[in-house]
């Protein structure tokens, strides 16, 4: 069975600690306008016309998850987490693989609730007419240093650098194959393009918008609030 041929699954590793946050409870559960981080996320993703089911990675002794209305929601699907975010999504492409669906899936941080539809709408036309797929990214806007022991080694050319964000968007089965290939022999994979291009390929940059950034400090969640209330004006 295939992913409707418009349609894209979404898959949300939430796995993770997050110990850079310093909470009582991993940053996904942590909650702003009363509601977790994580529901947030998959709720932004869910009222995409475009977006058939998440597929969520939870941890699992994970405490949380089972008390989220989300997890009572036909369209969301519990798969087990993983030792690392690559083992978290490739659990979630496991499971598309026993249900025999493939197609396009779109790859997107538990982390990052301010994601806007508009730019979901960009990634998928744009990975959809390239051969390989596309991430939301965007262009450095800071000089950047290469530091050592805290003092200055070299400036780096910022030129042709940029932030990878999510979603990153690719087939099942292309992610599926760079991915565990990628596992198995122990290449440091950080964010699906980099299985991808590991295997040779170049997926596309697609300018994404600087409000879907990673909660990833304490001080990111008052930010975090301020978008989202932005969102619902
Ligand atoms: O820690 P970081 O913010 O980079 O994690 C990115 C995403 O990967 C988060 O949504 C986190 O929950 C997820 N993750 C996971 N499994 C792990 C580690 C991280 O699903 N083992």
């Amino acid at each position: 069975m295939s992913i409707k041929v418009d349609q894209v699954v979404a898959i949300v590793p939430a796995a993770g600690v997050g110990s850079r946050m310093k909470a009582d409870r991993p940053k996904q559960y942590l909650i702003i306008h009363g509601k977790t981080i994580l529901e947030h996320t998959v709720a932004k993703l869910l009222s995409h016309p475009q977006v058939e089911c998440v597929v969520i990675a939870v941890d699992d002794s994970d405490p949380y998850f089972s008390d989220l209305s989300i997890s009572q929601n036909s369209r969301v699907i519990r798969v087990s987490g993983g030792k690392e975010r690559a083992d978290s999504v490739l659990s979630a492409l496991d499971f598309l693989n026993e249900q025999q669906k493939s197609g396009w899936v779109m790859v997107h941080d538990a982390a990052r609730p301010c994601l806007s539809s508009a730019d979901i709408d960009k990634l998928i036309d744009s990975a959809r007419s390239h051969p390989v797929g596309a991430i939301l990214a965007a262009p450095v806007r800071d000089t950047m240093k290469r530091g050592m022991n805290g003092m200055i080694k070299q400036t780096v050319e910022r030129a042709d650098l940029w932030h990878a964000l999510t979603p990153q968007m690719f087939r099942s089965d292309d992610l599926y194959t760079a991915l565990s290939e990628a596992l198995e022999q122990e290449v440091e994979i950080t964010d699906e393009a980099s299985a991808l291009e590991w295997k040779g390929l170049s997926p596309a940059l697609v300018i994404g918008c600087s409000d879907n950034f990673k909660i990833t400090q304490p001080e990111d969640l008052a930010l975090a609030e301020f978008y989202l209330s932005k969102n619902k004006e």
